[in-house]
């Protein structure tokens, strides 16, 4: 049998994937499952987008592009900056990819490697930490608590930091929590960080789906020092609900950028021409759809929240941005319930799908054990009969 390296061996598949895969499984086999385990908008990518791509196809830009991206999306990705944060960055400074898990994979491996540490607040989005594992560093985990807002403080920073200390990873809003930073608890980060001579990944790409006064904060534009030390992920997934299209991005100092562009050269060439159009058309078409998009997630999230919230046992942080309910479980471990007593989130999670048929992820693959993620990115129907069904198996005894 053929050995599988050691990198290969170390790498857990996505756990959200994973329970995805399990809901699609149980409900081949008939079974009525609710799958709240998704990480994607559940409406439509947008016609004019759609017609972007289409007409790309007819045009023929079909072929290879520059492993980078085209210079066209890349100026207009530079030009967006500018006209939504006043970032001035030149297209030499922003690389296109498979998605922005792509580009972060390929910002890690530019720049980190054995030897190095990263700083990642807990819970985090769940490849995070595989793709540290994946180019030899280690991940340094700051843990946040449903009680500190799940942020980490700006002495928790400073205490993660050693000689070793590369990067920091920041997301905000943040998946799996959906928690958003304030500008003013950033700019303090951006105080530590040039202080203390590291490069941040701020990985945005929530930054449209924000709540009431909630604000998501470009982060490279809080202070001058940052813009050569500060990696900008997004893309269009989540704001364009593009996720099959598979197009993100990074922004940063021009020879990380050129670092990456040589790693994707040589990994998968350039991202997919004809979406590559599309994303485009996303960026500088009208963009009305969204303020409808983002009020009814603010309502799925006051729904789901406050229904968690009432059954015993669970308490639900309220998110300020991105589309999940990240809660905790704790207090129902032990107890004598239907497919129980449980004593871990994966367990939780396990009984929740074969006895309410309701398909969550555990927190422990976003480093936080004793919790779980539900997805709103659905129907509010769904959402109602979901937590409808979690009350009554949790009510129910063996
Ligand atoms: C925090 C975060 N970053 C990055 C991504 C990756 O998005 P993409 O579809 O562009 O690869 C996701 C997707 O779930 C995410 O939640």
């Amino acid at each position: 049998m053929l050995g599988i390296s050691k990198m290969a061996a170390g790498v857990e598949p996505s756990a959200t994937l994973a329970a995805a895969a399990r809901a699609r499984q149980l409900k081949s086999e008939g079974k009525d499952v609710l799958d709240f385990s998704v990480g994607e908008p559940d409406f439509p990518t947008p016609k004019f987008i759609c017609e972007a791509g289409n007409l790309a196809i007819s045009q023929g830009k079909t072929r290879y592009t520059p492993a980078s991206g085209t210079i066209e999306l890349r100026k207009t990705i530079a030009s967006w900056y500018e006209s939504e944060y006043g970032l001035l960055v030149t297209p030499e400074q922003v690389i296109v990819s498979g998605g922005a898990k792509q580009s972060i994979h390929n910002t890690l491996a530019a720049l980190v490697g054995p030897g190095d540490e990263v700083i990642i607040p807990t819970p985090y989005w769940v490849s995070y930490g595989d793709l540290v594992k994946m180019t030899g560093a280690t991940a340094v985990l700051v843990q946040t608590t449903l009680d500190d807002g799940f942020k980490m403080t700006r002495d928790q920073l400073e205490r993660a930091i050693t000689p070793q200390t590369k990067l920091l990873m920041l997301n905000s809003p943040s998946n799996p929590t959906g928690a958003v930073y304030t500008r003013a608890e950033l700019i303090d980060f951006a105080e530590v960080v040039v202080g203390r001579n590291i490069g941040v990944i701020s990985d945005e790409i929530y930054e449209k789906l924000v709540f009431g006064n909630a604000k998501a904060t470009c982060f490279a534009t809080l202070n001058p020092a940052l813009a050569e030390r500060v990696i900008t992920i997004s893309g269009v997934s989540k704001t364009y609900a593009m996720t099959g299209w598979r197009i993100g991005w990074a922004i940063g100092p021009k020879h990380v950028v050129s670092a990456m562009g040589n790693i994707q050269s040589q990994e998968t060439s350039n991202p997919c021409s004809i979406s590559q159009e599309a994303a485009r058309a996303a960026l500088t078409g009208e963009q009305g759809f969204l303020v409808p998009m983002v009020k009814e997630f603010e309502a799925r999230r006051d729904l789901v929240c406050s229904g968690l919230n009432e059954i015993p046992g669970i308490r639900c942080f309220v998110p300020d941005g991105a589309f999940y309910a990240f809660f905790d479980i704790s207090e129902t471990f032990g107890k004598a319930v239907t497919g129980g007593p449980f004593f871990s989130d994966t367990e939780f999670c396990k009984a929740a799908l074969d006895h309410a048929l309701v398909c969550l992820v555990q927190g422990s693959a976003f480093g936080a054990p004793g919790h779980a993620r539900l997805s709103f990115a659905a129907s509010r129907s769904q959402l109602e009969e979901g937590l409808r069904r979690l009350a009554r198996w949790l009510a129910t005894t063996p």
